[in-house]
C-alpha cells in the first residue's frame, strides 16, 4: 500500500472541506486542458465491480448548453461547460446488471463527486444538476441508443460575490451521522 504524505493528506482534506456547490458562474470558457484534467479525474471513481458503465458526455458548446438549461429546471447556473454523467445500459446489461441495481446508481454518485472534487481543486466552479427531463437531455447530446443521462455537472469559473449557496439545514457534524457499533 502506498502511503500519503501529510501535507498532502491535509490539501486533499481541505479540499474536501472546502467544496461548495458554485450556481454562479461568469461567461469565461473552461479551458480544454481543464476540461480534461476533471475527465481524467472521473476514470480513478470506484466502480461496482470495476465494470466502468458510466459514459461522460462533455459539451462547451454555447448553443448546446442554452438548450440543455432549458430541459434542465435544476440548473441554476449558466455554466461554461456540462459533463453529462451516462449509464450505458447495454453494456450494463451485458454484464448482468439488472436495470435497477444499486450499484449503477452509486456509480453516478461516486463519478459525480470525484469530478466536482477535481474542478475545485483546480479552481473552477461546479454544480451538480439532476433535475432535468431525461429524454430531452438524451436528444440535445444526441446520446447513443441506451445511454441514459443521470447527473449533469455544470462547470464554470466561478463569479465573484456570489451568493451564498443554497443551504438545506446546518452541516451535520460526523458525530450526528455516525453510529458505532458496539
Ligand atoms: C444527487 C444530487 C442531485 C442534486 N441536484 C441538484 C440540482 O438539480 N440543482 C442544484 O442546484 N443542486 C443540486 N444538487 C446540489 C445540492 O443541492 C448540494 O450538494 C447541497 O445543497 C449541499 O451543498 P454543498 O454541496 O455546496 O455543500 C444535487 C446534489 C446531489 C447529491
Amino acid at each position: 500500500m502506498t502511503t500519503t504524505r501529510p501535507e498532502t493528506a491535509e490539501a486533499v482534506l481541505a479540499a474536501i472541506r472546502s467544496r461548495r456547490v458554485v450556481r454562479a458562474m461568469t461567461d469565461e470558457p473552461v479551458s480544454r486542458e481543464a476540461l480534461e484534467t476533471v475527465l481524467d479525474a472521473g476514470r480513478w471513481a470506484p466502480t461496482a465491480g470495476n465494470r466502468h458503465l458510466q459514459r461522460f458526455v462533455v459539451t462547451d458548446d454555447p448553443a448546446t448548453l442554452r438548450v440543455l438549461r432549458m430541459v434542465s429546471p435544476g440548473m441554476i447556473q449558466r455554466p461554461a461547460a456540462a459533463i453529462t454523467i451516462c449509464t450505458d445500459r447495454p453494456r450494463a446489461a451485458a454484464f448482468g446488471f439488472p436495470p435497477d441495481a444499486p450499484g449503477l446508481h452509486v456509480d453516478v454518485g461516486t463519478a459525480a463527486a470525484t469530478l466536482l472534487l477535481a474542478a475545485h481543486a483546480i479552481g473552477l466552479g461546479a454544480g451538480p444538476v439532476t433535475s432535468f427531463s431525461r429524454a430531452a437531455v438524451a436528444v440535445v447530446l444526441r446520446l447513443p441508443e441506451g445511454w441514459v443521462p443521470e447527473l449533469v455537472v455544470c462547470l464554470g469559473h466561478p463569479a465573484p460575490g456570489a451568493p451564498a449557496p443554497m443551504r438545506g439545514g446546518p452541516r451535520l457534524t460526523w458525530r450526528d451521522l455516525t453510529t458505532w457499533m458496539p
